[in-house]
């Protein structure tokens, strides 16, 4: 959509929207007015450390480190030009004064209690923001446990059948957002990782994904569920899990039908951020790769519930996809044909959420020459993972204010099974994934698009 109203009082110096005013070119805005809910599913260590970080950073405790709405900058026009604003100072993004968190989890600890065991954050941290994260109290969660077997929570609703579950979380949401006078919402999956499920012919339209909700189909997972039910509510919704969750025909016509934006999957943190980093650096110096093994530490909730085989399936599909799509093995069969990519995950508690990482690379070089490369990464995770939710949250929101609906591919950036339209590949190449979020920004804007071609610099 190319229109010629453009949403913002003064775009470019101010975040903080007032109105409408009519620009040249760009795509319709409206202001982030009012307060913006943040659903989280699942309040674990992401979803606590992001509460609890949101609620520091607005008392000036600590820095939104990580988080590219709240730090980034974005280059306008030529280099000589010297227009780099703040992202949120270009596009209208929500506040973090005007959020407000809402929650459902399995467990009915509130989140100072939950941020407690999850053990990211300092007690002392958590003790100057303890009244917000007491406040936050989970609704009771729709849960099966045959999806994660190794949790057993009591907080979990009872309905006759999958429809009926569906049909009480859009009435969490409703009350939710009328209790708290919120303007919108969005939600973000960051509960625990389900088994592996392929798509089956209950995934195939929406008249099959609803009449399965009425037969409890099995293949109905919890968390197709809750992103039913935020779509249903014409809420947006990102998925932080490898689950198949939205990315479904059938709820990715749902959201097109309701003008939803949604996207998913798997947050990129820790390993798969560092490959895919470092992925596309070796293939732009036709460096060969003949095998890349990693394996990793961890040993918090998520750890636990990956240790069992058929969770842990679901996390490496999607860890396994990365290298294949970046080196393009059937373009360059000399460097990248059969190289051996093994990934790894072993719970060990002592290690809590302060997960470490190590990978070995393989790699030949001139005249097939080999050489190795040895990362280990002593990563927090939930620290990494805390500002993506951020982003996404505020991006959605964004998207959805501005009549983006459906797959949100420019946000792939955050993920590391990024959704795409059926038949598309996707792009895991961190560094065009930053080109195309921030060209989609641009071009949000009106302004031009940046290439890096460059040339009339020597005219
Ligand atoms: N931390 C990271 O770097 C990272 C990166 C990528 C993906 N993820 C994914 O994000 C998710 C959250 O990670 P985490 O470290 O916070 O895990 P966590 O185990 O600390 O928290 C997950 C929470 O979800 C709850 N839960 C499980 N099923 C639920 C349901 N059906 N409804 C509501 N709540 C439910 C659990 O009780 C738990 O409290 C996991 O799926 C993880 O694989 C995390």
């Amino acid at each position: 959509m190319r229109l010629t109203v453009w949403a913002s009082a003064c775009p470019v110096q101010s975040g903080r929207t007032t109105g409408i005013i009519m620009v040249e070119k760009g795509v319709v805005i409206a202001p982030a007015n009012g307060k913006l809910g943040v659903l989280l599913v699942g309040l674990g260590a992401v979803s606590t450390t992001l509460v609890a970080g949101v609620e520091a950073i607005r008392r000036g405790i600590a820095k939104p480190v990580g988080s590219l709405t709240q730090m980034g900058t974005i280059r306008l026009g030529k280099r000589t030009d010297n227009r780099s604003p703040r992202i949120k100072d270009l596009v209208p993004l929500t506040e973090l004064e005007d959020i407000v968190f809402g929650a459902w989890d399995i467990f009915p600890d509130n989140a100072f209690d939950a941020a407690m065991k999850a053990g990211v954050l300092e007690k002392d941290l958590l003790n100057q923001v303890s009244e917000q994260l007491g406040g936050l109290k989970p609704m009771p969660a729709v849960f099966e446990q045959n999806f994660v077997k190794r949790l057993t929570g009591t907080n979990v609703k009872s309905a006759a059948n999958k429809m009926e579950l569906a049909e009480k979380l859009m009435e969490d949401i409703a009350r939710f957002k009328a209790d708290n006078g919120l303007d919108r919402m969005v939600m973000v999956w960051a509960a625990s990782t389900e088994i592996f499920l392929e798509e089956t012919g209950v995934h195939g339209s929406i008249e099959a994904f609803e009449k399965g909700l009425y037969d409890n189909d099995p293949a109905i997972a919890p968390s197709m569920i809750y992103a039913y039910a935020a779509i249903r509510s014409g809420v947006p919704f990102a998925n932080g899990a490898p689950n198949l969750t939205a990315d479904i025909p059938a709820l990715t016509k749902l959201a097109e039908e309701r003008k939803v934006p949604i996207c998913g999957k798997d947050f990129k943190t820790g390993q798969t951020l560092m490959k895919t980093i470092l992925a596309p650096g070796l293939k732009s110096r036709m460096l060969g790769l003949d095998g890349w093994y990693s394996t990793n530490i961890l040993g918090n909730r998520d750890g636990e519930v990956l240790d069992d085989p058929e969770n842990f399936k679901t996390k490496e599909e999607s860890k396994l996809s990365v290298l294949e799509h970046i080196l393009q093995p059937e373009v360059y069969p000399d460097l990248y044909d059969h190289f051996s990519h093994v990934v790894r995950i072993n719970y060990y508690p002592p290690r809590g959420d302060n997960k470490e990482g190590w990978d070995n690379i393989d790699i030949f070089g001139w005249l097939g020459y080999k050489m190795q490369i040895k990362i280990d990464f002593l990563c927090r995770d939930s620290i990494l993972a805390a500002p993506l939710a951020l982003d996404l949250a505020l991006f959605l929101d964004l998207a959805q204010r501005a009549g983006m609906k459906g797959i949100q591919e420019w946000l792939s950036f955050y993920f590391k099974a990024p959704q795409t339209a059926p038949g598309l590949y996707p792009e895991h190449d961190i560094f065009i994934q930053l080109m195309k979020l921030k060209n989609t920004l641009r071009h949000m804007r009106g302004e031009d698009l940046i290439t890096h071609l460059g040339l009339e610099y020597y005219d």
